[in-house]
């Protein structure tokens, strides 16, 4: 039987022809926003997926912009830490940085160093998954300062642009288009 929780999400995503940019079509997420049962809906449904992979978790990722939207209402609810990835020259301190190509553009992500310890478990969280640039740009920076990746998980799957092919760690989601 379909998860209802699911298809209220499902239900409250709308798609914007052309944005940002002609041939894009838009998936936007904030209508799930607006609602406060919905948005409980989507986070219980993140955590169920993240405890069905995992045991333990010691941090959750969450990647710039829409990452942060449900990342620390996870790291919250599993009682563990949140921290960003985030585009070029936002975080301060020493940083670890890599460049990575978008469905609609070219960026730079940085995570600071020393906020993953080495072994730590950890879940990359995310909105969507298009080409899958983004995620292998953040598993990069997340191996590099030492994190064990148990998971990487988008609320939204793109799933004709094979973005789950760059991202060798696996990618789980929970929406397909
Ligand atoms: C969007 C989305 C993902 C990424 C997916 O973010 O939130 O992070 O694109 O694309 P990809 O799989 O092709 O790499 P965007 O870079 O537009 O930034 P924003 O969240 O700051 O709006
Ligand atoms: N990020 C990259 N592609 C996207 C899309 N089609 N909808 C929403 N966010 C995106």
């Amino acid at each position: 039987m379909a998860d209802e929780r699911l298809s209220r999400v499902k239900g409250a995503v709308r798609g914007f022809p052309d944005f940002p940019k002609p041939g894009i079509l838009f998936r936007d997420i904030f209508p799930i926003l607006r609602d406060p049962s919905l948005l409980k809906d989507l986070c219980s449904l993140m955590l169920d997926h993240i405890r069905s992979k995992t045991s333990e978790v010691d941090v959750i990722v969450g990647l710039e912009a829409r990452g942060f939207l449900f990342g620390p209402i996870l790291a919250m609810e599993l009682g563990c830490s949140f921290v960003p990835i985030r585009k070029a020259g936002k975080l301060p301190g020493k940083t670890e940085k890599v460049e990575y190509i978008l469905e609609y553009g070219k960026d730079v992500f940085e995570i600071q160093e020393g906020s993953i310890l080495k072994g730590q478990k950890v879940v990359i969280v995310d909105d969507l998954l298009a080409t899958g640039g983004t995620m292998k740009a953040a598993c990069e920076l997340v191996k590099k300062v030492g994190g064990d990746i148990k998971d990487c998980l988008v609320v939204i799957e793109l799933s004709d642009l094979k973005g789950r092919d760059k991202v060798p760690e696996g990618c789980s989601s929970l929406i397909n288009y």
